[in-house]
Formats: C-alpha cells, sequence, structure tokens
C-alpha cells in the first residue's frame, strides 16, 4: 500500500532577526545598507514521515518541537526549504483556533464563512448547518459574534465544520485541549468513526494518555529532529520516560 503522506527529509527555515530594530525607519536603514542580520533556525530538520491510509498518526514534542510546522508543511500552508512533502487525498485542516474565522461576525455567519475556506459550496452548507449547530450544541449562540465567545466554543464550531465531511485527511492540531470533558468525548467519537470511513488522522496533543488510547502510530520530535517512529505506545512510553 502507497502511504497517503509521505514527508522525505523535510526541512524549515525561518529567519529570525538576530539584533533589535527599534522601528520600521531603522529597520529600512539597515536593510538597505544590507546590514541586518538573520539568524537562521531550522524548525524542522530532515524530517520523514510515512503516514498510511487508515492511521491514527500522533505527533509528540515539548513546545516548539516543529509538530504545528510539520503539520502546516503537509496542509500545504508553509512550503519547505528542503525536501518534499506527497500528500494522496483531500485534507480538513484544524491547525490553528479560529483561522478562517472572523471575530466580528457571528457564529452563523462564520459558519459560512469557514466552509467556504474549507471549499464547500453555499448549497453543501445549508444542508449541513443544523448538523454543524447541533454538532457544537451553540444553538443559543447563533447570532453572538465570536469575538464574545469562549475559545472552547470557537472550537466546536471549528471542529464540527472540518469533521461534516469524511475528508481523506483530518489533521487535528491541540483541537481538543481547549474543549471541555464533553467535547472531547464527542470530539473522540466523531474522530473514531472517521477512522472507520477511512478516514486517516493526524493528532497532536500535550495528552500523552491520549495519543497513546487514539493513536496507532507516533513520531516524537525534538528540536525539529525525529527522535523515534513506531507503534504510538512504545513512542509515548519512552517519550514519558524521557521527560
Ligand atoms: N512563522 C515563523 N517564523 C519564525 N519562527 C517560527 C515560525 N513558526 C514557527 N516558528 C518556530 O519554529 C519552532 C517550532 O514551532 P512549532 O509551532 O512548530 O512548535 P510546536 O511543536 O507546534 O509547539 P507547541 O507544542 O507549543 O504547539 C518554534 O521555535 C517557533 O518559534
Ligand atoms: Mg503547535
Amino acid at each position: 500500500m502507497e502511504p497517503i503522506i509521505s514527508v522525505k527529509n523535510v526541512g524549515m527555515r525561518f529567519n529570525l532577526a538576530s539584533e533589535k530594530v527599534d522601528n520600521l525607519k531603522e529597520y529600512f536603514i539597515k536593510l538597505t545598507k544590507n546590514s541586518l542580520k538573520f539568524e537562521e533556525f531550522w524548525a524542522l530538520d530532515d524530517v520523514s514521515i510515512d503516514v498510511m491510509p487508515g492511521d491514527f498518526y500522533g505527533l509528540v514534542g515539548l513546545n516548539g518541537s516543529g509538530k504545528s510546522t510539520l503539520l502546516k508543511t503537509i496542509a500545504g500552508v508553509l512550503k519547505p526549504t528542503k525536501g518534499s512533502v506527497t500528500v494522496r487525498g483531500t485534507i480538513a485542516p484544524l491547525i490553528e483556533l479560529g483561522a478562517g474565522f472572523d471575530m466580528d461576525l457571528t457564529a452563523r455567519e462564520n459558519i459560512y464563512l469557514n466552509g467556504a475556506v474549507l471549499g464547500f459550496s453555499k448549497k453543501f452548507m445549508d444542508e449541513h448547518f443544523q448538523e454543524i449547530v447541533d454538532f457544537s450544541e451553540l444553538h443559543n449562540f447563533l447570532d453572538v459574534p465570536l469575538k464574545n465567545y469562549s475559545s472552547g466554543m470557537v472550537a466546536r464550531i471549528a471542529f464540527a465544520i472540518a469533521t461534516v465531511t469524511d475528508p481523506d485527511i483530518l489533521i487535528a492540531d491541540e483541537v481538543l485541549a481547549v474543549g471541555d470533558y464533553t467535547f472531547q468525548q464527542k470530539c473522540e467519537k466523531r474522530m473514531k468513526e472517521l477512522i472507520d470511513n477511512g478516514t486517516t488522522v493526524i493528532f497532536v496533543s500535550h495528552s500523552i494518555e491520549q495519543v497513546k488510547s487514539l493513536c496507532n502510530k507516533a513520531t516524537w520530535l525534538e528540536h525539529g529532529k525525529v527522535v523515534m517512529t513506531g507503534a504510538a505506545e512504545e513512542v509515548c512510553n519512552e517519550y514519558m520516560s524521557r521527560y
């Protein structure tokens, strides 16, 4: 079987300004003089992973280890500096909470907006609107601007929209972290249903117990490098024994 996601020797470099520039004028003066110093920083360094169809794939690692950056290269949001990413299927990305939302608009408006961002038609959204509202359980808040929502409420809507279809691949970056216990249970159940219907899930969580119980495979990242890839249980045990 061919991997549905194949990440080969991926490197992602960010340029960090290494000296402090106080204002825009100073910045442009230094820029034209070519005296602005950037420090190269590799957020991902020679990362390779293969995700097979039907995998529930976990990524673990400390803050700043490169998990979200890796997910962004898979989702096509970032182009890797080195290496290649091959994806065979449609992706529903849940990477940054609130990306694709306009906080000044109401939940109702945002459901349509985010649907459009994910490539769903108005007709499709009309047909699935109730299902999304039911899943997120926010019936009484539909006409409230999103800025007055709690982060957990925003997560509910984002998750409900992203999983309203059976995408080939669901990318879930810490989406469960802000939801309360009952919503986490609901999301876990929905992700298991998706897996049963053939969706592949990549899942990032700081709850190692969650990764252990949900995922079959996992990769542990540290400073942008792969420390270990294998059965989720083994990787999680190693990771926990380290920290
Ligand atoms: N656009 C960017 N420009 C510069 N540096 C970035 C950018 N995006 C991420 N980084 C850096 O890359 C590193 C990896 O970040 P990333 O968000 O992938 O970590 P993470 O593993 O998802 O961490 P967390 O567990 O906190 O979510 C960090 O040091 C971060 O500062
Ligand atoms: Mg992250």
